[in-house]
């Protein structure tokens, strides 16, 4: 991960893949809000659960094209990014057409499947080989790989498809929870200790004693809080002692993320001239800290997770989890390493619409947040505390789906001006 120019050009057109993806993302998103509000909108080309599936799907695939970018170095890359790239986008044009095998997150087809699983097992070849051959074996790189690795062999188990619901979802959650707070935790980690080290000039010991502790912390509590997802489908009753301890204690290394970010950044020894990729780096700790940390704490223990299991309260922390979390650190990496991608190191321009966009994004994001998360009070008391049918209790929600919907449309200005900047702002001025 050193960004010098012709070697690692290969990873620009991670960059640019992701952010058209993003941008297809959020306009699903923008679809599926609105049939919240218009139910029979783009009815029967876009039903709802289709919709829902490419705006989940769209979202892996840019995150995982991201973190590619933002860890690439050789040649074989430009292979792997097409083959990804065809791969990927096939999955998402044939949900279009009903080609899917209907398991939330992995709905990708049994070819598409085996092509993800080759793609990313070139990936880390490739990162082992660029390890062995170059001087880069530092703990962030090794902590990176980890992750990686992690993310191929958890995916494995998407193959794994049992007939008995309980089996099914038991595994199901190796894949999903495994990889959200556990090995994409790690890549986060990496990444933000890259970051740090470049954007405030201390030194790399201290950086890597934090990550340590980061990874340690992210193994101890993470594995075992799997057990949050085992409270009601039928798994041993343990799990729900177990379960809320250790997921309770998974805020601890979200919380370690942001005491990491302050102290580097106040006790930094340069001012870097790339603002807004400092903005980026610190919003992704804080904003993981409040969709993972505090929202996800709010409905970990089954205590509470009884009522708010499945409502509009599990939708408000997964969005802001994975917004804050992982489209945040793919943003800082972007702004931090595209400017030298393009050979313009030291010409870092249009910071002011880069913070503008930081801005509206985040505070768009926490309202989406807050607007389900009033969504699912309202729903909770309906339907869990007085009994109303799913259907009935929606008719009460529908000022919290406007207001979802209109910073849905405020959260796309800013990605737009975002990537305004990204596409035309910033080449000109780097020509
Ligand atoms: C960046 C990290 C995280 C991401 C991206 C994330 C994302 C998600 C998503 C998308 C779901 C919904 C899954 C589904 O049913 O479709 C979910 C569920 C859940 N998450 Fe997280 N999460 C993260 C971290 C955490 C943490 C740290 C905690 C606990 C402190 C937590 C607690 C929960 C719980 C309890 C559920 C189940 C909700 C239910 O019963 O419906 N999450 N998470
Ligand atoms: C314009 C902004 C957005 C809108 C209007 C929007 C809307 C929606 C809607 C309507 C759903 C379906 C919820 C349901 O099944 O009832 C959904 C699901 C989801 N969206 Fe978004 N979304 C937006 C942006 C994002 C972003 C930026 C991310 C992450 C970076 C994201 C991640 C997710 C996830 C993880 C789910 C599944 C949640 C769950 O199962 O609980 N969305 N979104
Ligand atoms: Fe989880």
């Amino acid at each position: 991960m050193k960004y010098q120019f012709e070697s690692q050009r290969v990873s620009y057109p991670y960059f640019v893949a992701a952010m058209l993806l993003f941008a297809a993302q959020i306009l699903f998103g923008l679809v599926i809000g609105a049939q919240y509000l218009w139910p029979d909108l783009l009815f029967p080309a876009i039903p709802f659960n289709i919709g829902r599936m490419i705006h989940i799907n769209l979202l892996v695939v840019w995150l995982i094209f991201g973190f590619m970018g933002a860890a690439y170095s050789t040649k074989l890359a430009l292979v792997q990014f097409w083959m990804f790239l065809v791969g990927g986008a096939t999955a998402i044009v044939g949900y279009l057409f009903r080609w899917h095998d209907g398991r939330e997150f992995l709905e990708q087809p049994f070819l598409i499947k085996v092509a993800i699983v080759v793609v990313v097992l070139m990936f880390i070849f490739n990162m082992i080989m660029t390890m062995i051959k170059g001087r880069r074996r530092t703990s962030i790189s090794i902590v990176l790989l980890i992750g990686f690795l992690g993310l191929a062999v958890f995916y494995l188990f998407a193959f794994y498809k049992p007939d008995n619901m309980t089996v099914d979802k038991y595994y199901w959650w190796f894949v999903v929870h495994l990889w959200v707070e556990g090995v994409w935790e790690l890549i986060m980690a990496a990444f933000l200790s890259f970051l740090l080290i470049k954007l405030t000039g201390i030194d790399r010991e201290v950086a890597e004693k934090w990550l340590y502790v980061i990874v340690g912390l992210t193994f101890l509590t993470g594995v075992v809080g799997t057990g949050h997802h085992y409270y009601w489908i039928g798994t041993p009753a343990f799990w729900q002692t177990w379960g809320a301890w250790f997921s309770a204690i998974e805020v601890l290394p979200f919380a370690a993320m942001v005491a990491f970010s302050f102290k580097m950044v106040s006790k930094r020894t340069r001012q870097h001239p790339n603002r807004a990729a400092v903005l980026w780096t610190i919003g992704a700790a804080v904003l993981s800290f409040l969709g993972a940390g505090v929202w996800g704490f709010m409905h970990t223990l089954p205590q509470i997770n009884f009522y708010t299991h499945g409502t509009q309260i599990t939708a408000s922390h997964g969005h802001l989890a994975f917004y804050g979390a992982y489209a945040v650190i793919v943003l800082a990496m972007a702004s931090y390493a595209v400017p030298n991608l393009r050979k313009s190191t030291g010409i870092i321009t249009h910071q002011k619409q880069e913070i503008f966009a930081f801005w509206t994004m985040a505070v768009s994001m926490v309202f989406i947040a807050l607007a389900l998360t009033g969504a699912g009070i309202v729903q909770v008391y309906l339907q869990r505390v007085i009994g109303m049918s799913y259907m009935e209790t929606q008719g009460y929600m529908s000022l919290f789906y406007v207001i979802r919907l209109f910073f849905g449309v405020t959260f796309a200005i800013g990605l737009v001006v975002y990537l305004y900047d990204f596409f035309i702002g910033k080449s000109k001025s780097a020509a």
